[in-house]
């Protein structure tokens, strides 16, 4: 448990959050740690395929900016962090990897959208259901 961990992130304050108390948590384990943004196709559809490639782009320094911020954390504590960007439905995309490849998966309660009068939001709800590891919800 908390060997390899899943931590998904859309670049909201709360991901962030989830990502440093990621690393607080491997490095007691001795653990490594995986970003994951998902970029979904309502993202890149409507705006031509041809844009894909400055949204990953864009994503792809999202996850950067957070390895900046937890990156002297990870080193004193030993932490591998690796990332990626993918294409698709992020909650399906999560729970897909759940099944395999991570022992426990970190995420924030809320994200990107802000709605505050729901508890859990799209993705950490889905999440929080239908993930076949441990999770552990950072809530706010
Ligand atoms: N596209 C995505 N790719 C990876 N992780 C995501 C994505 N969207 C949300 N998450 C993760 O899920 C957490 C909760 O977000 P979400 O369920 O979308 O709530 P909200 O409705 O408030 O945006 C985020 O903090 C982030 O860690
Ligand atoms: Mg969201």
């Amino acid at each position: 448990m908390f060997k390899n961990i899943l931590v998904p992130v859309d670049g909201s304050d709360q991901s962030v959050r989830s990502a440093r108390i990621a690393v607080e948590i491997a490095a007691k384990h001795e653990g490594k740690i995986h970003l994951l943004h998902t970029i979904r196709p309502s993202e890149y559809t409507f705006t031509g395929l041809d844009l894909i490639d400055t949204i990953e782009k864009g994503a792809r320094e999202m996850i950067e900016n957070i390895i900046e911020k937890i990156k002297d954390e990870a080193a004193a504590g030993n932490v591998e962090i690796t990332s990626e960007v993918t294409l698709g439905n992020p909650a399906a995309i999560i729970v897909e990897k759940s099944k395999r490849d991570y022992d426990s998966i970190i995420i924030a309660n809320r994200g990107l959208s802000g709605i505050k009068e729901i508890m859990l939001g799209s993705v950490s709800n889905v999440i929080s259901h239908h993930a076949k590891c441990p999770v552990l919800l950072i809530r706010e």
